[in-house]
């Protein structure tokens, strides 16, 4: 057993997770992926354990209304649109049409296209169009676009999300930046965010440290009160 644990030894734990938990295929998500990198996406994908959290999250509350903030291949898109109701529906808002256009083929592939709405644009561009569609109340929101951002679009989710219903910020920790007060405008953005979540008393939050084979990071965890 290693003392003193290191990416290898991360590398190897997930390995071994993935060896056991999710040995059996997942077409879907295999494809995806394939697809993904063939088009040269780069791979910051949430990881099979990442995104098994979040499937066990959105089954546990029932939720029927997701919002999501940066599919890239939609990986995680699939992930969680497969949990959903016949009468689910799940948004997610990607930048990139060149990443939207190898997520709508995976998503095709993956047979969850009438459950998911996929938006090409800036994220905060969108979200006014949302707004006077009258979209949500939310019951999961899942933010991972622009780290810069987290905070404000966090804020607006808050705004549309029921009470019990979770928001989950993913890469908060980033190596560790988050400690650092003179980190990075994406790091700093990570205090920010803890230090508004600190004055907002609708909701109940923490923060959990991660490791994985893609790194040492960590997501943050909401529940409307
Ligand atoms: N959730 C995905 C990974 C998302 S990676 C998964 O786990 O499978 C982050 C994505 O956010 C990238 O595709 C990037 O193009 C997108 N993005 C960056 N800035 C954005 C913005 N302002 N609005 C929406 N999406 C953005
Ligand atoms: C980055 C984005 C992610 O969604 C992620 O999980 C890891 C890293 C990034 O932009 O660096
Ligand atoms: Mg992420």
């Amino acid at each position: 057993m290693p003392r003193r644990p290191d990416q290898d030894t991360f590398d190897a734990v997930d390995a071994f997770v993935e060896s056991t938990l999710f040995a059996m295929p997942d077409p879907a998500l295999e494809a995806a992926q394939a697809d993904a990198d063939a088009a040269g996406l780069p791979q910051i994908q949430v990881t099979p354990p990442q995104s098994r959290l979040l499937e066990i999250l959105i089954r546990a509350i029932g939720a029927q209304r997701i919002l999501e903030f940066g599919t890239l291949a939609g990986y995680s898109t699939i992930a969680m649109a497969r949990c959903l109701p016949e009468e689910g529906l799940l948004t997610t808002l990607e930048f990139d049409p060149a990443h939207a256009e190898v997520a709508w083929t995976n998503i095709e592939r993956a047979g969850v296209a009438d459950l998911v709405d996929l938006r090409v644009g800036a994220a905060l561009e969108t979200l006014p169009l949302l707004a006077s569609e009258g979209c949500g109340p939310f019951d999961f929101v899942f933010i991972d676009a622009d780290k810069v951002n987290t905070p404000a679009y966090f804020a607006w989710a808050l705004d549309r999300t029921r009470p019990g219903g979770m928001i989950f910020a993913d890469n908060v920790v980033r190596g560790g930046g988050i400690a650092d007060p003179d980190g990075s405008e994406d790091e700093v953005a990570q205090r920010t965010f803890h230090e508004y979540l600190a004055e907002e008393p609708r909701v109940s939050a923490t923060t959990i440290q991660t490791v994985a084979a893609k790194g040492y990071d960590g997501f943050t965890l909401s529940v409307v009160l």
